[in-house]
């Protein structure tokens, strides 16, 4: 069974996909219908099928707002552009970039196979939803767009585009002002409520992280979107949210270099993060969210000029 489907923030704004991976809707003045996110393959045919179940004329979905290259972010492209072939896809040169590199993207298909056994396993996702695999694992970005852009929809309904460094190197954060919608993805990291942590993802460095939340932080918004899990609503809630973000990132920033002091390899450090982000997101393999966590102890170690 389905356990999770469409959940309806504003009137105009909705969440598809799944709660682990999800894909945002907008619902413009002007009739477009604006996804952000790419998410994972399994939550792009989950999305086609809410998009049908919402009325929405499959010529109305028109573009796709890519937030970085990262595979869960991007692989829900693939079914979405085969239903939706007018669909635009759009995202930082750096993210086409990346999503041009066969390797990388070859390694992050990788995990969204494993990402879809994990969301059947836990109830998330039915058989139906697992889609055919493309020969490729590239997709492909079809406009660029950058920090001071605009995805115009109409009169005063538009998103601006903002570079948001530190999770990665190609992140963007789009705002609809007069909306105060806020789609940030990874680039302030996750709060993972099931276990009381958020799972940081400071992977392109700390201290840009650190910026970007004073930035992001600055917008007025009722409406917040991390990658993963939760949605924010409420300014009170919102502005929780960033205070809550920057304890988290000092707090996972001075765990690390504390451990490290105290003699524990960057290895073992990983290992028992990626351990308890995964008890609270049991949706990326295990090993991968180590990975991960290893990438934030040498930015930890970095900037902090200590020699690992
Ligand atoms: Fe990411």
């Amino acid at each position: 069974m389905v356990t999770d489907s469409i959940l309806s923030i504003t009137d105009d704004f909705f969440r598809l996909g799944s709660q682990p991976f999800p894909i945002f809707l907008y619902c413009a003045g002007n009739g477009d219908a604006v996804l952000l996110e790419g998410s994972v393959t399994v939550s792009g045919v989950m999305c086609i099928e809410q998009l049908q179940s919402l009325g929405i004329e499959p010529s109305a979905v028109s573009r796709l707002l890519i937030t970085h290259s990262h595979g869960d972010h991007v692989f829900g492209a693939v079914p979405l552009r085969d239903t939706y072939p007018e669909l635009e896809i759009m995202g930082s040169a750096r993210a086409q970039e990346k999503m041009a590199d066969l390797k990388l993207m070859s390694m992050f298909r990788d995990v969204d196979d494993q990402s879809t056994e994990l969301l059947k396993q836990a109830g998330i996702v039915e058989s139906r939803h697992v889609y055919a695999r493309d020969e490729s694992p590239l997709v492909s970005v079809d406009t660029v767009i950058a920090e001071g852009d605009r995805v115009e929809l109409g009169p005063d309904d538009f998103f601006e585009v903002h570079f948001a460094p530190g999770h990665s190197d190609c992140s963007l954060s789009f705002y609809h002002p007069s909306k105060k919608l806020l789609v940030i993805s990874d680039a302030a990291g996750t709060p993972l409520t099931a276990c009381n942590r958020w799972w940081n993802l400071y992977f392109d460095g700390y201290a840009q992280v650190l910026e970007t939340v004073d930035r992001l932080s600055r917008f007025d918004a009722d409406v917040l979107c991390p990658g993963h899990m939760s949605v924010i609503q409420g300014r009170d809630a919102v502005q929780a949210f960033w205070d809550d973000a920057r304890q988290a990132l000092a707090k996972c920033h001075q765990h690390i270099i504390d451990s490290f002091r105290t003699g524990r390899t960057r290895r073992e450090i990983a290992e028992a993060m990626g351990l308890g982000v995964y008890e609270g997101y049991p949706y990326t393999p295990l090993k991968f969210i180590q990975k991960t966590c290893s990438m934030l102890t040498r930015r930890s170690l970095e900037y902090e000029e200590i020699e690992y």
